[in-house]
C-alpha cells in the first residue's frame, strides 16, 4: 500500500533512476547478500574481514575491466560519493591557496556538489554544440587561465544528460603534460562501455588519467548504494584517506565517508558481480546497447522529435519541435506505463527528454516505440504549455536570494507545488516543469529547495 504510488524497480519500463538486469536470480541473490549483512559493520576491516575480501575482489574484477595492474580503489555509497572523494584527494593532494577544477558543462551536478563542500572552484567550459561533446581547445585555454591552481580536470564516458564520451585521450595528454590529476566519470558508462563494440579509449589505460569512478549500483545491476573509485597508484590515493587518533576513544581510520556503514551494499555487490560474472555483463551490455540503438533509430525516424547526441552508450536524449512540450510528452509516457525524465533547458540547449536504457528493456523496445509514438500525437493534441509571459518575466527578474519564506510559499503555490505553506504533487507534472524550465537555474534550485523542505517538515 504503501509502496503503491512508487515507480516500478523492474519490468524496464523506468527509464532513470533504477536499473533492471531483467535476471531474478541476480535480483534474489543480491537481496540475500543484502540482508545478510545489513548489520555487520565496514567501518573496520579487521573485525569483519570478510567485507574486505569481498572489497578487495571487487576491485581485482574492476581493475581487469577498466583499470591497470598496480590501480586501486574503494567501494563507496554511489556515484557522489566517489565523485566527492575524488575532489577532495585532488584538493589535497596540492595545497594551493584558492584552488579550481576544470570541468566540461555536461560534467555530472556531483561536481558542483563537490566545489560547494569542499571549496574548489568549479571553472566550467561550453561542450561543443553539435556533438555536446568537451571542448579541448577551451578547456586548454581554461587550465592555461589558471595555471597552478588547478588541482584536478574531469571529463564523463559518458555524460549523464546526452550520452556521450568526452575526448578522453585528448584530456589525458593535457593531463599528463601539466602534471594534472584527471578524474574521468565513468559511475554510468563504466560497466558497459567495456563490452561496447564501438567506443573509443576512455578508461584508466589511456594514458594520463589518473582515477575513474564507476558505479556497481547502475550497470554492475547490484542494490543500491555501490560504487567503485579507482586511482592508478595507492599514492594519488593517499590523501582520500582520514584518520584522526587524538581524543580517547578508538582511532577514526576511514577510507570513504561514511564511518560505520552497513555492509549489506557491498557484499551484495560481491555476490550479484560474481554471479553475474564478465560473460553475462558482456551480454546484458549487447543487449543495452542494442536496445538504446534501435530506440535511437525509431525516436530518429519519428515526426516531431529529433536526438540532442548520436548516443554512445546505453542513455539517450531527444527534443521535440515547437508543436509539443517535452514535459506533457513525459506526462502522456507516464500514463501510458512509461517513466521517462524531462531535462530542463540549459544555456542554448532547448529541453529534452533522458532515456536510461537497461537490459531489461530490450524486449519492450517496440511497444516503447508505440506508446511513444502514441504520446507524441497526444501532446501535438495538447500543444505545449503556454508560460504566461508576465510569469517570464518575474521568473527571470526574481533573485531567489531577496525571496523569504512567505515569498517561497507564493511561488510554490503559483507553480502548482502546493499551497498554504503546504506542498503536494499534482497528477500531470507538465505546468509545474515547464514553469520550473523557464527559471533560471538559481532560481530553479531555490524553487526546488524551498519544496524539499516543506516535503519534510
Ligand atoms: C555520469 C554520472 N556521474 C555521477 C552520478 C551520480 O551517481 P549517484 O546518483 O550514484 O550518486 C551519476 C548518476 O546518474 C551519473 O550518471
Amino acid at each position: 500500500m504503501l509502496r503503491s504510488a512508487d515507480l516500478p524497480t523492474h519490468g524496464g519500463r523506468t527509464l532513470a533512476y533504477v536499473y533492471d538486469s531483467g535476471l531474478a536470480e541476480a535480483d534474489e541473490i543480491g537481496r540475500h547478500a543484502l540482508a545478510m549483512y545489513s548489520s555487520a559493520n565496514g567501518l573496520d576491516p579487521t573485525a569483519f574481514p570478510s567485507l574486505l575480501t569481498m572489497e578487495n575482489e571487487l576491485v581485482g574484477f574492476a581493475r581487469e575491466l577498466v583499470g591497470v595492474p598496480g590501480a586501486v580503489g574503494s567501494v563507496t555509497s554511489g556515484g557522489t560519493e566517489s565523485i566527492l572523494l575524488a575532489v577532495q584527494a585532488a584538493r589535497d593532494a596540492r595545497k594551493v591557496d584558492r584552488p579550481v577544477m576544470v570541468l566540461p558543462s555536461t560534467i555530472h551536478a556531483a561536481f558542483h556538489k563537490a566545489a560547494h563542500y569542499f571549496g574548489v572552484e568549479a571553472v566550467v567550459v561550453d561542450v561543443d554544440r553539435a556533438t555536446k561533446k568537451a571542448d579541448v581547445d577551451a578547456t586548454r585555454a581554461a587550465l592555461e587561465e589558471f595555471g597552478d591552481r588547478v588541482v584536478l580536470l574531469a571529463a564523463s564516458a559518458p555524460s549523464y544528460a546526452h550520452g556521450v564520451i568526452d575526448p578522453i585521450e585528448a584530456f589525458g595528454a593535457l593531463a599528463a603534460e601539466r602534471g594534472l590529476r584527471f578524474h574521468v566519470d565513468a559511475c554510468i558508462g563504466g560497466w558497459v562501455l567495456p563490452f561496447s563494440p564501438t567506443a573509443p579509449p576512455w578508461d584508466l589505460r589511456v594514458e594520463g588519467v589518473t582515477s575513474l569512478s564507476v558505479d556497481l549500483h547502475k550497470y554492475a545491476y547490484t542494490p543500491k548504494g555501490a560504487s567503485l573509485l579507482l586511482h592508478r597508484t595507492p599514492e594519488l590515493r593517499r590523501p582520500q584517506f582520514f584518520a584522526y587518533a587524538d581524543w580517547p576513544g578508538y582511532t577514526m581510520l576511514n577510507a570513504t565517508t561514511q564511518s560505520t556503514k552497513s555492509g549489506g551494499p557491498l557484499a551484495a555487490a560481491w555476490a550479484v558481480v560474481q554471479h553475474i560474472g564478465r560473460e553475462g555483463y558482456a551480454t546484458l551490455a549487447r543487449a543495452a546497447l542494442g536496445a538504446t540503438n534501435r530506440l535511437a533509430e525509431g525516436i530518429a525516424a519519428m515526426e516531431h522529435l529529433a536526438l540532442a547526441a548520436d548516443p554512445e552508450s546505453t542513455l539517450l536524449s531527444f527534443g521535440v519541435d515547437e508543436t509539443l512540450d517535452v514535459f506533457t510528452l513525459s506526462d502522456e509516457m507516464l500514463a501510458r506505463g512509461w517513466f521517462v525524465q524531462p531535462q530542463m533547458r540549459f544555456g542554448e540547449l532547448p529541453a529534452t527528454v533522458h532515456l536510461t536504457v537497461s537490459a531489461a528493456t530490450a524486449s519492450s523496445v517496440p511497444q516503447f516505440l508505440d506508446d511513444l509514438a502514441a504520446a507524441v500525437n497526444s501532446a501535438v493534441a495538447a500543444g505545449p504549455v503556454v508560460v504566461a509571459p508576465e510569469l517570464v518575466a518575474a521568473a527571470q527578474a526574481t533573485d531567489p536570494a531577496e525571496l523569504d519564506d512567505a515569498a517561497f510559499d507564493g511561488l510554490l503555490e503559483l507553480a502548482g507545488l502546493g499551497g498554504g505553506g503546504a506542498v503536494a504533487l499534482p497528477e500531470r507534472m507538465a505546468p509545474v516543469n515547464a514553469l520550473l524550465d523557464v527559471a533560471p537555474p538559481r532560481l530553479r534550485e531555490a524553487l526546488l529547495v524551498a519544496f524539499l523542505d516543506r516535503l519534510t517538515r
